[in-house]
């Protein structure tokens, strides 16, 4: 750890959960809700089940009779069509290379969600070029309207693609299982995205846990770093509990809150969905009218 980071002040995180509750608290500092919520599922360690997590939270999301659209944006190594057991036929690169438009490669998933697939395979598109990204984003800016939760699958690691859709986005989960690994990875991009992107503030989920309790000490302990070293919130949206019927849905290429509503995990994605239904839109800044002002600012401060 830096001797920078413990000199960070540390703000009370009762304090700065009530100000992005109430930003109308500030004065002179008027702010509007966004249409749509758009929503980064991330991890920092690879391979603890974002993709999984999308794709459940999207369905359980749907049954509560939101509009989904889950945008891959794991973009060179895209599963998330595979996951679903869909094949579509075009998909980001071609929006990249300029042959489709977002609209035309958007295809139907379970429950009435709309999938945005990416490809599998380009190595190019890990690192896309500044331009590649603002378009895709610019583009999805334009058939956003319709839409009420976009959930964002980014890639594992702290690339750029990742950096940017996580900066992108109103609302960043992070997502750790119990493993030593994971919550030392969800920690180190959490700091990435504080210290150089300004990002405060963060959902937590922790997936594969045995239990609550386990599920509990992972957030007390990525908690506690943060309030002593990071300059951030972190609400705590609960856990997903470690359950075969996962497995053995993914082998059938089916969603688990589809296949079997009754399992315990599937019990876990209706709770997130109701929960983060229940919690609060973060506000914009007045004047700001698409999904990714956040990165145009970004952008600016560059
Ligand atoms: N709650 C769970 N219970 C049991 N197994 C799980 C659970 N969540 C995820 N898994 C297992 O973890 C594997 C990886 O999940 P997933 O592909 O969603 O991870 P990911 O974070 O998207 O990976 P990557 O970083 O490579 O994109 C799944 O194939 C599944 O076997
Ligand atoms: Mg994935």
């Amino acid at each position: 750890m830096h001797t920078t980071d413990r000199n960070n002040k540390v703000i009370s995180l009762s304090t700065r959960i009530s100000k992005q509750q109430n930003p109308e608290a500030a004065p002179n500092n008027k702010k509007y809700k966004p249409k749509t919520r758009v929503i980064a599922i991330t991890s920092g360690k690879g391979g603890v089940g974002k993709t999984n997590i999308v794709a459940n939270l999207g369905y359980a999301l749907s049954r509560l009779g939101k509009k989904i659209l889950l945008f891959d944006a794991d973009l060179g190594l895209g599963n998330i069509d595979v996951l679903l057991g869909i094949a579509p036929r075009y998909n980001l690169s071609h929006v990249i290379m300029g042959e489709k438009s977002i609209s035309e490669i958007i295809v139907d998933g379970p429950g009435n969600m709309k999938i945005l697939p990416a490809s599998s395979g380009i190595n190019e598109l890990t690192n896309l070029s500044a331009g590649h990204q603002q378009k895709i984003l610019s583009e999805l800016n334009l058939i956003i309207d319709p839409v009420d939760i976009l959930l964002i699958d980014t890639a594992a690691g702290i690339s750029s693609n990742v950096i940017y859709f996580n900066v992108s986005a109103h609302e960043i989960m992070v997502v750790a299982s119990p493993e030593p690994a994971s919550i030392t990875d969800a920690y180190a991009l959490m700091k990435v995205l504080s210290i150089k992107y300004s990002e405060n503030y963060f959902k937590l989920l922790i997936n594969s846990a045995s239990s609550i309790s386990e599920a509990d000490d992972v957030f007390r302990q990525l908690q506690l770093v943060a309030n002593r070293f990071l300059n951030i919130s972190i609400e705590y949206m609960g856990h997903v509990i470690y359950d075969k019927k996962v497995v053995k849905s993914i082998k059938q290429q089916k969603i688990v809150c589809e296949k079997y509503p009754g399992a315990m995990a599937s019990e876990c994605f209706m709770a997130l969905a109701k929960r983060i239904c229940e919690s609060p839109t973060p506000s914009l800044p007045d004047g700001s009218n698409s999904f990714f002002w956040k990165n145009l600012f970004m952008r600016k401060c560059d």
